[in-house]
């Protein structure tokens, strides 16, 4: 590529990703081409499940490939339409519908061309994608219609009063194009989500949107939305990552969750998304609560909780190994889908799995207007705020509050709970206080980070109530560290893991006083026993804890199953600052997908 070239362009796409095939390089990075004139480039959020088939195929066209991605068979495959195409007036649009066709796996993407030049097309399916829209001049629409005309030049369709053509000043109108919100508010706060198989196209200044075909009973507009979201919401101020900020604002997001919903005065839960499905999920047969990584923690965290306040059997499901199993589903389950962005593939298809099945289907997310809130019968919004930090922190404790809240609503007629009920609303009640005293054990946090950020391994383990913040701790230490962590259910230590215990490897234990407490000592007895030297996360003043540990950290005390909203935040503060010791960013203020269209 000659860097002295002086391009006159006004539309640009960039990516930043995490390298899911192949290792980091500038071969294996975004955009992925066509060939070495760069006939078409591509951007490309998701995973290409079936890239194998589609490469053996291009390369017995001839097609050679350079990268080790699944993303770079699409350029490849937009080039080979081309080549073969039956007319020489073929839209950009209709290459890439025919392209997507052959698709399989979950993608948003978008496209550019030296065939068409000044142009830009985007589409997705599983992975999220929408478009923000600039104009110093009014809207003159507040949605935009789908042309569902199949092989023909679509009909441009002009948003605005004052289109690029007329204005003169040269930006008229800007299209952004992001998978999340966060990465365009500063631009603006005029967005338009994408549905899946949705194709966007950006022609001589024009948006136009189109799909193969019409389904019955779908939507034939697009809302063009405003956002309520403010930039400073987003922004990390102060401290020196998004997840430290979002650590730091646990006291507040916990109680942004609760905000309008739990009545300290009359100890009444309503969750507005749920009320008028609350009698059909009484009746229902099982609960089922799916999600990924954090979000599947914060199902195992409530798990209990659930089962006892409802009276329901609970499932915990991670999405990946639910569709895996073919999992059964009947009319009468009731499908919970925990996910901070709303839009995590394996938890969007196994929503749709349910749902083809019948089941009621309600969303946990943080983001409105994601594919998870649009596409399930009712839900919570956990109202965290925007979290950009790679690492999910505040989403966590504000799904467990939210999860809480639903078994709360449930039990409020059943005479025998109200103590229980009560206890836990008021443990509720001065939660964002307790949080406020955790965060103030960083320095001590940190002073252990330094300790151990040299390590190579770092083992946490529980039970009950606490197991979940050991899979969530090490999941954060794995995340963000790249150390090698384990989050083991202290009940299994002698059915294994005793084996990996010795002086030199480095133990956290979480023993809260709890119905567990007696059998946690237990596991410290083995641990100590094989001269392990357990940091332990106990109560404050457990005298007990202190005389057998190496280190303790010692936390408020609250309600046994409100414990691991307290107990997971010394283990987010130490994945943090291990991390910063062992040199990595932790900060990823960008989304996965991050680009820009300028039309003049
Ligand atoms: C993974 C992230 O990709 O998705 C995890 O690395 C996250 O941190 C998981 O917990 C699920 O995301 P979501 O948005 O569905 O809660």
């Amino acid at each position: 590529m000659d860097l002295e070239v002086e391009l006159d362009t006004h539309f640009g796409i960039a990516h930043t990703r995490w390298a899911t095939h192949g290792e980091p390089s500038a071969l294996n990075s975004h955009p992925q081409r066509s060939d070495k004139n760069n006939a078409f480039v591509v951007i490309h959020n998701g995973i290409i499940t079936n890239y194998k088939e589609l490469k053996k195929y291009l390369n017995s066209k001839g097609y050679e490939f350079e990268s080790e991605t699944d993303t770079e068979v699409i350029p490849k495959l937009i080039k080979y339409v081309y080549d073969n195409r039956e007319r020489e007036d073929l839209s950009f649009s209709t290459l890439v519908e025919r392209v997507i066709q052959q698709l399989e796996g979950a993608f948003a993407l978008v496209f550019k061309s030296h065939y068409f030049p000044g142009e830009a097309v985007a589409t997705r399916r599983g992975s999220p994608l929408l478009i923000g829209v600039r104009s110093k001049y009014e809207l003159s629409a507040e949605h935009i219609p789908i042309q569902y005309n199949r092989y023909v030049i679509i009909k441009k369709v002009a948003l605005f009063k004052v289109t690029s053509d007329t204005s003169g000043d040269g930006k008229a109108v800007e299209y952004y194009f992001a998978s999340d919100a966060s990465a365009i508010i500063e631009h603006t706060n005029k967005v338009i989500y994408l549905e899946d198989d949705d194709i966007a196209a950006v022609v001589g200044g024009k948006l136009s949107l189109h799909r193969l075909n019409s389904l019955a009973g779908e939507n034939p507009v697009r809302a063009i939305q405003t956002l309520q979201m403010e930039l400073q919401e987003i922004m990390k101020g102060n401290f020196e990552a998004f997840m430290q900020k979002e650590i730091f604002e646990q006291p507040e997001s916990v109680f942004n969750t609760m905000r309008g919903r739990i009545c300290f005065h009359t100890n009444k839960v309503i969750l507005g998304g749920l009320k008028d499905h609350l009698k059909e999920i009484k009746r229902c047969r099982r609960l089922i609560v799916i999600g990924c990584g954090t979000s599947f923690h914060a199902a195992v965290a409530t798990r209990q909780i659930l089962e006892e306040l409802t009276e329901l059997p609970v499932m915990v499901e991670l999405a990946s190994d639910f569709l895996d199993r073919n999992t059964p589903v009947f009319r009468d389950d009731v499908c919970f889908y925990i996910s901070q962005s709303g839009e995590t593939a394996d938890t969007l298809m196994a929503l749709r799995y349910c749902k083809d099945r019948g089941a009621l289907t309600v969303g946990v997310t943080n983001t409105v207007g994601s594919s998870i809130s649009r596409d399930t019968d009712c839900g919570v919004h956990i109202n965290a705020g925007p979290e950009i930090g790679v690492a999910s922190t505040k989403a966590y404790t504000s799904q467990f509050v939210a999860l809480i809240m639903f078994g709360l609503m449930m039990s409020e007629d059943r005479i025998s709970l109200q103590p229980r009920r009560l206890e836990i609303i008021n443990g509720l009640r001065i939660l964002p206080d307790m949080i406020k005293k955790v965060l103030t054990l960083d320095n001590k946090i940190k002073s252990i980070a330094d300790e151990l950020y040299q390590q190579k391994s770092l083992l946490v383990m529980g039970r009950g109530f606490n197991y979940a913040t050991c899979l969530e701790g090490a999941l954060k230490i794995k995340e963000i560290t790249y150390m090698h962590s384990e989050g083991i259910l202290a009940g299994e230590l002698k059915h294994g893991p005793l084996a990996l215990i010795d002086k030199h490897m480095p133990v956290i234990m979480i023993i809260m006083k709890d119905a567990c407490y007696t059998k946690c000592q237990n596991a410290l007895q083995q641990v100590t026993a094989r001269s392990g030297r357990p940091i332990i996360l106990c109560c404050q003043d457990d005298q007990e804890m202190s005389k057998n540990a190496y280190k303790t950290i010692e936390l408020p005390h609250t309600v046994d199953c409100l414990q691991g909203i307290l107990s997971v935040i010394p283990l987010q503060l130490l994945s943090f600052h291990l991390a910063v010791l062992r040199g990595y960013d932790v900060s990823l203020p960008l989304p996965a997908l991050s680009l820009w269209t300028l039309i003049t």
